[in-house]
């Protein structure tokens, strides 16, 4: 984890995450994205980006290797008042930087921005197939709601989705 640097977004990182996310979304089926859906120029990164920031209960946070993005977890929180303290959250870690606990670490690090926040409840989706994410998020606390069936249209094939939760803070803010 020593190699790593893991810090919030900013607008001058448009084209590392650019990068990063066209790499990331060609490695992995498991994203609900395929590559170019994430944004179609570093130009549009930039305005998520901005997006991101202005917004307060939002993060977007990158790890980074030397000048290169590898790792990304991401926290979205309701837009409405009724929905403001349930936060999404997604994750994504480069092939050859995964197994070095970035995954727990963003986790972590989401959960703490939430706390602050505060947000009560984070959610995700993760695909049937991922038993790798699902266990890491069980190993962390997040319990299963239940199961979107054939929610996904992959190389196909319908797939299942699970829906996955955690509460924050539970005492505070109930
Ligand atoms: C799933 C993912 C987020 C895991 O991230 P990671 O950085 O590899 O996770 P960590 O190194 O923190 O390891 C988390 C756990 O996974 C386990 N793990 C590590 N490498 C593994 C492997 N190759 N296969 C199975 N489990 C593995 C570890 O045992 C670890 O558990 P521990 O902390 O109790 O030892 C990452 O592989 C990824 O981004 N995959 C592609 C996109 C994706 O699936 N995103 C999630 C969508 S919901």
């Amino acid at each position: 984890m020593n190699d790593y640097v893991l810090r919030p977004a900013e607008p001058e990182d448009a084209q590392a995450l650019y990068d990063f996310g066209e790499t990331l979304l060609s490695e992995s089926n498991f994203l609900l994205r395929s590559p170019g859906e994430r944004a179609r120029s570093a130009d549009e990164m930039g305005m998520v980006i901005e997006r991101f920031k202005e917004l307060p209960n939002h993060l977007l946070l990158n790890a980074w290797h030397g000048s290169a993005v590898v790792g990304e977890g991401v926290v979205m929180g309701g837009e409405f008042v009724r929905n403001r303290r349930t936060g999404v959250i997604g994750l994504g870690i480069l092939q050859r930087h995964g197994g070095k606990g970035l995954g727990r670490e963003f986790l972590a690090r989401l959960e703490a921005f939430g706390a602050q926040v505060p947000l009560h409840r984070l959610e995700l989706t993760v695909m049937a197939n991922n038993e790798r994410a699902q266990k890491l998020y069980e190993a962390v606390g997040y319990a299963v709601e239940g199961t979107k069936r054939d929610s996904l249209y992959i190389d196909d094939q319908y797939v299942d989705e699970i829906i996955m939760s955690k509460f924050l803070n539970e005492l505070e803010s109930r």
